[in-house]
């Protein structure tokens, strides 16, 4: 990588141009794109955040839903017009979309203005494209490269100075039947704890506050220790600092993680934990591994060692075969669990999973019922839960002005409840005591506590 970065600096060091990233998707790949705009930077290239500046536009793609694949389809379209006006600009597209060869023989027929492609485990490859694309003149599409050590030190450039993603797994290997990860981002491989604390030391000591861990199955690391162990490596390092991890599995909930976290005032009393389905059947045709009684036995655990940790679950209505039935376990369990929030998905086919393939798929009228009736059913329970939180004083991380008015700041709680509050510039990446007045169901208000 090294070697490709000094090359192309050699080369177009002095140019002046400018690369824009554009990212979909997950924690992951906002990870990944800080790493990209890294690179770039390393390379030679000033980062912008408007394509219309850009000469180098690389969009980092999802594929874990088919609308994530034809929103990015379509942005790469927008693009033609930029490519007519500045013929010297080069795009490339990486991320999960471009793991399937279909999407790449796509974008190598329909989409000629697009000069490169890499997969995710070939994120480090990016400076040697990129020179391949210079130098041979022609298009480079990298698919097919099996999962490779990691690759430490790739330069990042970080969005935030208070909050920083820190990757300590990539890949997984659970296969369930209805998602496309496993094929798009390959075997789980743990980066060694030492690099991890090593790096999450120098963040600390830099004045971040927040470290989220990321990984596809977060709580399965194995990089010469268990997650639960490195929760407490990292819960040992010096500083005013909160932990953060993502997504844990559910068969992968050690007691030793919940003791760590109940231990620890670093680690953030939240869990998400993704239930999918809250019927035994469906769940055992996902491949979850755990049932029913399982994950909520997950939640006596944490609830009882952190009576005050929020939960959080990911929710896929509509697998095939889903009956009545197999829903309204859904909405028991989450009248049951009480969640501070869901994601909730409509299931979408991805090609080459065995749910793909499966005969009785949901028709798109049930699908979008049964969201709506879930909705319902959180919504409410959120709003309940928010409400527990009035009257409260919550340490809030604040993190800038709000969209639509400057002055009035967002923030996040421990528990990772977005929070509304009058403020000024001053407060801006600091903890926070913040007195809870109001709850709506995705947030709160509340007024600083001088
Ligand atoms: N369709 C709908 N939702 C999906 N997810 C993963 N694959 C699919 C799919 N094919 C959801 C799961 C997962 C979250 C990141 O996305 O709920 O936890
Ligand atoms: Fe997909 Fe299941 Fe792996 Fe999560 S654990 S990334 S849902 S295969």
């Amino acid at each position: 990588m090294n070697k490709y970065i000094e090359l192309i600096k050699q080369n177009i060091g002095a140019c002046g141009y400018n690369a824009c990233v554009v990212t979909f998707g997950c924690q992951q790949n906002e990870a990944d794109s800080e790493k990209l705009r890294g690179m770039a930077r390393a390379m030679g290239y000033d980062i912008v955040y408007d394509v219309k500046d850009a000469d180098l536009i690389v969009v980092n793609t999802c594929a874990v839903r088919e609308h994530a694949e034809l929103k990015a389809l379509s942005t790469i379209g927008q693009y033609k017009h930029l490519k007519a006006k500045n013929p010297d600009m080069l795009i490339g597209v990486c991320g999960c979309m471009v793991a399937q060869k279909h999407r790449v023989d796509e974008l190598k027929n329909s989409y000629p203005y697009v000069d490169f492609s890499f997969e995710p485990s070939s994120l480090d490859r990016f400076p040697e494209i990129l020179h391949g694309v210079f130098n041979q003149k022609g298009r480079m599409f990298s698919l097919g490269e099996n999962a490779r050590d990691i690759s430490e030190g790739i330069p990042v450039l970080r969005e935030s100075d208070s909050k920083a993603w820190v990757s300590i797994m990539y890949g997984c290997n659970n296969f369930c039947s209805y998602c496309i990860v496993p094929y798009v981002r390959d075997r789980e491989r743990s980066r060694e704890y030492r690099y991890v604390v090593e790096e999450v030391t120098e963040l600390v000591k830099s004045g971040v506050k927040e470290i989220t861990l990321l990984g596809q199955n977060v709580n399965s690391y194995n990089g010469g220790c268990t997650f639960a162990e490195l929760v407490e490596k990292l819960s040992a390092i010096e500083g005013d600092f909160l932990i953060r991890f993502m997504t844990s599995h559910p068969k992968d909930v050690s007691d030793e993680l919940v003791a760590a976290m109940a231990k620890s005032p670093r680690v953030a009393k939240h869990f998400h934990l993704p239930l999918q389905s809250g019927s035994d059947g469906i769940l055992k045709i996902m491949n979850r591994h755990y049932d029913r009684e399982h994950y909520l036995d997950n939640v006596k655990k944490l609830r009882t060692a952190m009576p005050d940790i929020a939960l959080t679950t990911d929710i896929i209505v509509g697998f095939p075969g889903e009956s009545d039935e197999d829903f309204e376990a859904t909405l028991d369990i989450l009248r049951e669990v009480r969640f501070d929030m869901i994601y909730s998905f409509i299931y979408s086919p991805r090609s080459g999973t065995p749910a793909a393939k499966m005969e009785n798929q949901v028709p798109q009228n049930v699908k979008s019922e049964r969201m709506q009736r879930l909705l319902e059913v959180q919504n409410q329970i959120s709003l309940e839960k928010n409400e527990e939180a009035v009257g409260k004083v919550l340490r809030v991380l604040a993190e800038g002005p709000s969209k639509n008015d400057s002055e009035v700041f967002t923030g996040r709680t421990e528990t990772n409840k977005l929070v509304h509050f009058i403020a000024d510039e001053s407060c801006i990446g600091k903890f926070i005591d913040v007195k809870i007045t109001r709850a709506e169901p995705f947030n709160l208000r509340g007024e600083i506590i001088k």
